[in-house]
């Protein structure tokens, strides 16, 4: 039996549970969709999994759900004071911090002329600063754990441009830039910076397209070379991936996992 050093697991040991066992993992938007399902998939490997979300009652719902290995703590990531808050609590109660995964995220679209200057700003300052403050406001916590591993949430709209979402593509490209140039930063800190690129995931997010832009959200996903909607646990066996140690000499890389949908141009079948 092979002993557990990074990058020299066996295929059936890497699937057993166990991969981040006591790791210390906070988890923004883990009220629904993608973070819900990172963190059950890192409880389940044995993680001690903070749920946030700034909506209390489905995280803790979530929490809940998940048992002893989650807590809940209530967190708007646009809200320096509550990043400090919950820093400070999950210190005292856990020694510091190994895992943070920057997933809160919102959304805006419909043209550049149908966007307001004030949805413009909610969308970035969730979805950029949002993930900025997160990291700044952890390094103490890291610290106290000797390094750790920021994975950000950013899209496949962070690697492409999408007509008429400017501004969500804006922000998740900023998403990119952040982590490459925060994993030069924090290298020295033995900090790793990583981001998963999701293309189309059914979640809440996605459910919440109707009509026409549904229908072309279909035809999209109908045009990839695996043709469905990706789940919220295939975005999840990523975040694992980066939380653990098999990942430990990744960093400012970006995952994406879309169903090939960004590979490349679609041709009809010859
Ligand atoms: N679903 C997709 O197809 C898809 C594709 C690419 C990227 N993403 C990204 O994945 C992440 C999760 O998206 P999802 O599809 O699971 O969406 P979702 O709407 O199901 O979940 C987002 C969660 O973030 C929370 N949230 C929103 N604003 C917040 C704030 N200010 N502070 C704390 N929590 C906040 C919401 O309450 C919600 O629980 C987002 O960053 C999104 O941009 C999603």
């Amino acid at each position: 039996m092979l002993h557990a050093q990074p990058g020299n697991e066996t295929m059936s040991e890497a699937a057993a549970p166990g991969r981040l066992q006591d790791k210390i993992a906070l988890v923004t938007g883990a009220g629904s969709g993608i973070g819900e399902a990172c963190a059950r998939a890192f409880a389940a490997h044995g993680a001690q999994v903070i749920v946030s979300d700034v909506r209390a009652e489905a995280g803790l719902a979530v929490a809940q759900d998940i048992g002893e290995r989650a807590i809940f703590i209530a967190l708007d990531v646009c809200d320096p004071e509550a990043w400090d808050a919950a820093v400070a609590e999950i210190t005292q109660r856990f020694g510091g911090l190994d895992v943070l995964v920057n997933n809160a995220g919102t959304g805006t679209g419909g043209g550049i002329e149908r966007e307001t200057l004030a949805d413009h700003h909610r969308v970035l300052d969730v979805n950029v600063t949002g993930v900025w403050s997160g990291i700044r406001q952890a390094l103490p916590a890291f610290a106290a754990r000797g390094g750790g591993s920021v994975i950000n949430i950013s899209s496949i709209d962070g690697l492409v441009g999408v007509e008429g979402l400017s501004t969500y593509v804006a922000s998740k490209f900023a998403v990119t830039g952040l982590t490459r140039s925060l994993a030069l930063e924090l290298g020295a800190r033995n900090i790793r910076v990583n981001s998963i690129h999701p293309g189309i995931i059914e979640t809440p997010m996605v459910a919440k397209n109707t009509g026409k832009s549904m229908e072309r959200l279909r035809k999209a996903v109908a045009r990839q070379p695996i043709p469905r909607m990706g789940r919220p646990e295939e975005i999840a066996q990523a975040a694992v991936f980066f939380a653990s140690d098999e990942s430990s000499y990744c960093t400012g890389a970006s995952l994406v996992v879309d169903g090939g949908h960004i590979a490349g141009p679609y041709r009809d079948p010859m």
